[in-house]
């Protein structure tokens, strides 16, 4: 007998060729790059073995329940996993899937990117060069900060990081930890307020790690002096955010991952996470619950 297999989106071409050369699996594709419309979730999750999902799809007790006791696997293209309701999952029994380690050079080149583009005010630098705004070569324009003697403080390499002087010395403040409780909207009025003047902070990891509010008044006010931000709250933005009309706010469409080779291997290990999942194998990368 078949197990059947829901995968959410049209995903990379090297994971779906794996799924659909399993001969246990019937595989049914939400086939659209837009996301699946909740209700369109709950029905086609019904009866299946086993999920493969995206970070932007909400895995809650509403959706476990629609599916029924057959799901066995969760398999998840990301290495977030905070759209997935643990407790309610782990009651079930169900094992989970991710992808941590293949998407960690992409997302640092992008943090790398994001940084640079915030503290030299290349998208200010670009709209001026398009807009005409450039009337010529002047000492004080467009000026800020480089990254040379600079000191980086990063929140997510380990959990022993020494908050108050990480913020009150470093010059760049990267924020790359998951969401857990523990860190969500770590990053507040408090937070912001023992910050640099002059430091520019960073979030590649996820928007509700940020008190939304707090960071634009640290922005607006001067208390510090740039963000780049590749996450949000909401995501996407609405484009009347008093966020996206500040200039020195660089927004990016959650692209950390976003190499073509890195969301091959992604769409892959996520295909070999869910197929050893339904025939009972250890999984590449499982997450423990
Ligand atoms: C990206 O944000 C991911 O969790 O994979
Ligand atoms: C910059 O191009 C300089 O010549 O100073």
């Amino acid at each position: 007998q078949l197990m059947k297999v829901f995968v959410t989106r049209r995903i990379p071409q090297e994971g779906m060729k794996l799924l659909q050369k399993a001969s246990m699996c019937d595989v049914l594709v939400w086939d659209s790059d837009e996301p699946v419309p909740r209700a369109e979730l709950l029905e086609k999750v019904e009866g299946a073995h086993g999920l493969v999902c995206l970070l932007s799809d909400r895995i809650d007790a509403e959706v476990l329940d629609a599916a029924g006791p057959n799901l066995k696997v969760i398999s998840t293209m990301s290495v977030g996993f905070d759209h997935l309701a643990i407790e309610e999952i782990k009651k079930r029994g169900i094992r989970v899937g991710y992808t941590p380690d293949v998407l960690t050079d992409a997302t640092a080149e992008l943090t790398v990117a994001l940084l640079l583009a915030t503290a030299r005010r290349l998208p200010e630098g670009i709209q001026e060069v398009k807009s005409g705004g450039w009337s010529s070569w002047k000492p004080l324009w467009l000026c800020g900060y480089g990254l040379s003697g600079s000191t980086v403080g990063v929140i997510g390499l380990g959990r022993i990081v020494p908050l108050d002087t990480l913020l009150r010395e470093s010059d760049f403040v990267v924020v790359s930890c998951s969401l857990t409780p523990d860190t969500q909207e770590l990053c507040n009025k408090a937070f912001f307020s023992k910050m640099k003047n002059t430091a520019v902070f960073i979030n590649t990891s996820r928007g509700a790690v940020v008190n939304q509010e707090d960071l634009l008044e640290a922005l607006t006010s001067g208390q510090i002096a740039a963000a780049g931000l590749d996450v949000t709250t909401p995501e996407p933005l609405p484009t009347d955010h008093p966020l996206l009309r500040l200039s020195n706010c660089v927004v990016l469409p959650h692209i950390g991952s976003a190499t073509f080779s890195t969301r091959g291997v992604m769409a892959q290990l996520s295909a070999h996470n869910l197929l050893s999942g339904l025939t009972g194998d250890p999984m590449p990368s499982e997450l423990k619950l």
